[in-house]
């Protein structure tokens, strides 16, 4: 069985249901105590957080997310060339794209309405017009497809989260960083490979990941200038959030296998890879990385992603029996969860500077 068919998405109302809806791996909204953010202070990291602000200050692409020339002409050949299980991952990864950006932005926009801490809300400032860009600009070209999503209805009506600040940063800094080493993959992918590159969109990765690096700076610096979050039982917090992330990444991947299959890569390698580099670039921060080269690790990732199917295959069936199945597979992934918890992970030594480049 194809892995997406039980969402298949072939009208705006089925992309909208799809943004809308909240389970185990689709993204999600949060919220957060704007007045223990305000609190938080910066003062230990001055000079690097000035020169980052200057940053987005320049704002070195302010003129990035518009459409040239060749955009149609590539996207009408390229869409041509996809099997129509290719094509319906292709939306998939669209709409989960947009509703992870549109996330961040209405998440960043909120904090900024929120606080009078100055530093934390110029930040916010630009975090939320960044994420708007790259919303918009997925949006676009679901609208190609006549799939538009419609913000302010999905603003509105889908569900939020609250998390405290020390948990929004965790989850915030590592879906940025994993954000620019998934698209920084596909972009050096594609880049070898341009015959496989079925739509212009991936054209624009380069300039648009280092955005979402910038982002994760942000929050490593925050997290750096106020150490406890790094320290003691908050390290268990962080060995959480890096499991739930890449967990949720490794299973959402795999269930659109022919996405990867299109540009050349395998969902697995592909998942490696990026968990590579965003192990690589946590240095600047966390004191543990997962060891995602264990095999035990990676039989744990199939294992929840076998789970995640059979869950799946649950909900279709319905009825009683489809219930208890349900029961069962949520039951199992919380196991094979808290066995990949307590695997050893790797203690490792924090840079010395908190700042690093995107160089992958
Ligand atoms: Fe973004
Ligand atoms: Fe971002």
């Amino acid at each position: 069985m194809n892995a997406s068919t039980a969402t298949s998405i072939q009208s705006a109302d089925d992309a909208n249901r799809k943004a809308v809806h909240s389970d185990m791996i689709s993204p999600r909204f949060y919220t957060t105590d704007f007045a223990a953010m305000d609190r938080i202070s910066v003062e230990p990291v001055r000079a690097e957080w000035d020169r980052m602000m200057a940053e987005y200050e320049g704002d070195n692409n302010h003129d990035h997310f518009q459409r040239d020339e060749a955009f149609a002409g590539e996207m009408r050949d390229g869409m041509a060339s996809l099997s129509p299980e290719m094509r319906q991952e292709f939306l998939d990864f669209l709409v989960s794209s947009l509703t992870s950006e549109f996330s961040g932005c209405v998440l960043y926009n909120e904090i900024r309405k929120n606080v009078s801490n100055p530093d934390i809300k110029q930040l916010m400032t630009y975090l939320t017009r960044d994420e708007s860009r790259h919303a918009g600009f997925i949006n676009q070209s679901l609208r190609d497809f006549d799939l538009g999503i419609d913000l302010g209805n999905l603003k509105r009506t889908k569900k939020v989260t609250f998390f405290k600040p020390k948990y929004i940063y965790y989850a915030t800094y590592l879906s940025e960083k994993i954000g620019y080493a998934r698209y920084i993959t596909i972009f050096r992918q594609l880049e070898k490979h341009p015959e496989k590159r079925f739509h212009p969109i991936f054209r624009w990765f380069e300039r648009w990941c280092n955005d979402e690096f910038r982002h994760g700076e942000s929050f490593a610096l925050i997290m750096r200038a106020n150490p406890q979050l790094l320290r003691g039982a908050n390290t268990l917090w962080i060995r959480f959030f890096l499991l739930a992330v890449y967990a949720t990444m490794y299973v959402r991947d795999h269930t659109r296998p022919m996405l990867h299959e299109a540009m050349g890569l395998e969902s697995s390698e592909y998942d490696y890879e990026v968990f590579r580099i965003t192990n690589a670039i946590t240095r600047q921060v966390f004191p543990l990385a997962l060891d995602t080269d264990n095999p035990k690790f990676r039989r744990g990732l199939e294992r929840l992603f076998a789970i995640s199917q059979a869950m799946e295959q649950a909900k279709a069936r319905g009825g009683l029996i489809g219930k208890l199945k349900q029961g069962l597979c949520a039951g199992q992934a919380l196991f094979a969860f808290a066995g990949l918890y307590f695997l050893p992970v790797i203690e490792q030594e924090i840079s010395p500077q908190v700042r690093m480049e995107p160089a992958w």
